[in-house]
């Protein structure tokens, strides 16, 4: 069994990344011995949206810290920056070329994006557009059996089968078709100011989504001021309680309790009494993993040093697969005589 998954280092990292994609596979790989997990920086996807130049390079190297100080063991995983393997880029090339153009114009994801960046009036790159079949390409290089994610990814994967299936129709039987994991309480984390919007590292208000590494008091104050309702009763009801539900969500994904469980723990207590412990649940689980990220983060020679072992695992695996592919196609210094 091998599952793989990404993360962009774009803008900080937030509970609903934690809650909803690293805990789950740390989670999935404790719970199984003989699964093999492919974890990777997906650098070159953050770019789709203008990033500062320095802050892409700390942000690097902040999501690999938080993937080790999280549970990932470098020695049994493989966990690599995208942008060191070449065959994600050139898999992407091919795969573009055997997607057809209707497929990628139905992603939502686009849809919300390319709406957001024409409000503040800026430039849609092309990259954004075809950002789904690089992520493709990220997944069929390695043969991956599944794919944790949050469900914004969800639509992302399907298209991955998709195209799977038409490249092995086209060309013959070389990619395998994965299968996604979706926690779904956690898999969409709401803004705490917006409950019915999710959790986003591009948040333009701050008070909504809480950031991995914000400090003790920010954490506090960001769930004391959470948004719910004019009730008083507990109870998880996405649709006419989201701020609530969101809450519960993220207090059953710390405490590793059950929804119904916590609405009755908490029936007749207040809102108040809820968001606090809420609050402390969340610090509870982030303050040590802050603590390990410190560390991880204060010897950058030492993640280089994870980040080259980790790629050459990698390229075991995608290079022998790009070069079927390429063989597939038709290649001339990779077809078969
Ligand atoms: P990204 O960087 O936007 O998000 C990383 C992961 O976090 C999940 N997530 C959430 N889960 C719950 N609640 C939220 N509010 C929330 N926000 C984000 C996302 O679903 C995701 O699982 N395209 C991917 C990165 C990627 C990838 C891949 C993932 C590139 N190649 C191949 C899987 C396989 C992305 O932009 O994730």
């Amino acid at each position: 069994m091998r599952l793989l998954s990404g993360i962009k280092p774009s803008g900080d990292l937030h509970i609903g990344n934690y809650f909803g994609s690293i805990k789950q596979w740390v989670d999935l790989l404790n719970s199984s011995s003989d699964t093999q997990a492919i974890f990777f920086i997906a650098d070159l996807h953050a770019i789709t949206v203008y990033q500062d130049p320095k802050k892409l390079k700390e942000k690097t190297y902040e999501i690999a810290a938080v993937y080790f100080a999280a549970g990932l063991d470098y020695k049994k995983h493989i966990v690599f920056v995208q942008s060191d393997n070449p065959d994600h880029p050139y898999l992407n090339w091919l795969l573009t070329t055997v997607t057809p153009y209707g497929w990628l114009t139905r992603m939502t994801q686009f849809k919300d994006k390319r709406q957001k960046l024409k409000n503040y009036g800026e430039v849609i790159g092309a990259g954004l557009f075809n950002y789904p079949v690089l992520m493709a390409a990220d997944i069929l290089l390695y043969d991956a059996d599944s794919v944790p994610v949050g469900e914004d990814q969800v639509q992302h994967v399907e298209l991955t089968r998709d195209i799977a299936k038409r490249f092995n129709k086209l060309y013959g039987e070389t990619f395998k078709i994965p299968e996604y994991t979706v926690n779904r309480t956690v898999a969409r984390i709401k803004d705490l100011q917006y409950p019915t919007k999710k959790m986003s590292k591009s948040d333009d208000n701050p008070l909504g989504c809480v950031y991995l590494l914000d400090s003790i008091d920010d954490i506090r104050l960001k769930f004391k001021r959470a948004v719910t309702d004019s009730e008083k009763s507990i109870r998880y009801d996405v649709k006419n309680k989201p701020g609530i539900s969101n809450l519960l969500a993220i207090l059953s994904a710390s405490t590793g309790k059950k929804i119904e469980d916590l609405e009755k723990e908490y029936a007749g207590k207040t809102y108040a009494q809820f968001k606090e412990d809420v609050a402390e649940a969340v610090i509870a689980v982030i303050k040590p993993l802050q603590q390990r990220v410190k560390e991880y983060l204060s010897d950058r020679s030492e993640l280089e040093r994870l980040f080259k072992l980790g790629v050459e695992k990698a390229r075991e695996i995608s290079t022998p697969k790009l070069n079927e592919a390429l063989s597939k196609m038709g290649f001339y210094k990779y077809a078969k005589k």
